[in-house]
């Protein structure tokens, strides 16, 4: 797969209001508190744990790891670029291992030797929590070859689903919902920069026709739910 590069550059992905309700949802999940020890796999530009070590002051940085590094990754985590199969076998113990939006990228073999590694990677109690796009009616804004791109990757998912339940067996279930407001023309310059992987191996050609039938389907401002499964699993 091509590499993705602007997922959270500058899209509600990586706004305020976004990472705010996003961090508010993990505090529920799991008690946050000064010596929780977070790992944040494929961590983009880290705009999650960077908030957490704002709001927390953690005595130990999180740990963000990508293989890509963006050069505008925060800077009050430790970022490694490395890949996470590598990275998991360093031995380390966490309190919060985050996968968000990041599965997707793993092959079966791997995905089940990436959560072996990080369930070995658990403090006594400690979380995994995994997000990823709902697969059923996800209202993710689309043109048609973008759809089919989409749904074949949600296919794909419900697969990588079903792995995640042999492997961890006892996990929980919830939705993190987020409203999208944005405008038209945000949306457009986010889908010419590939924002997400259904987009990456289609040519200008087909993009650019896809934003002409964006243009010619969606009001000025488009609004829709973003709403990502969440799995946990505690040690
Ligand atoms: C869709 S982005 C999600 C970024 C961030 N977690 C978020 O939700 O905003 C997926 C990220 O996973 C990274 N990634 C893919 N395969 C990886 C691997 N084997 N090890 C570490 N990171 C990986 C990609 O480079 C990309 O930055």
């Amino acid at each position: 797969m091509k590499k993705l590069k602007n997922w959270d550059n500058k899209t509600w992905l990586s706004s305020k209001p976004y990472i705010s309700q996003f961090n508010k949802f993990l505090k529920k999940k799991i008690n946050l508190n000064k010596d929780t020890k977070i790992l944040d796999i494929g961590c983009g530009r880290a705009n999650i744990i960077s908030a957490l070590q704002k709001k927390y002051k953690f005595r130990k940085k999180p740990i963000g790891i990508d293989i890509i590094a963006n050069k505008d990754v925060k800077k009050n985590i430790v970022f490694k670029k490395i890949d996470a199969l590598k990275y998991l076998k360093t031995k380390e113990k966490y309190d919060l291992i985050l996968i968000k939006q990041t599965i997707h990228f793993f092959t079966k073999t791997k995905l089940n030797n990436l959560l072996n590694l990080a369930k070995k990677s658990l403090n006594p109690n400690g979380k995994i929590l995994i997000f990823s796009l709902k697969t059923k009616n996800n209202s993710i804004p689309c043109f048609k070859k973008m759809k089919e791109n989409l749904e074949k990757s949600l296919k794909r998912d419900e697969v990588l689903f079903k792995i995640i339940k042999n492997n961890l067996k006892k996990i929980s279930y919830t939705n993190f919902n987020f409203k999208v407001n944005i405008s038209k023309q945000k949306y457009i310059r986010m889908i010419k920069e590939r924002y997400i992987s259904c987009l990456l191996n289609m040519s200008n050609k087909e993009i650019k026709f896809g934003i002409s039938e964006i243009k010619s389907k969606y009001k000025n401002q488009i609004k829709f739910t973003d709403t990502l499964k969440c799995i946990s699993y505690r040690k």
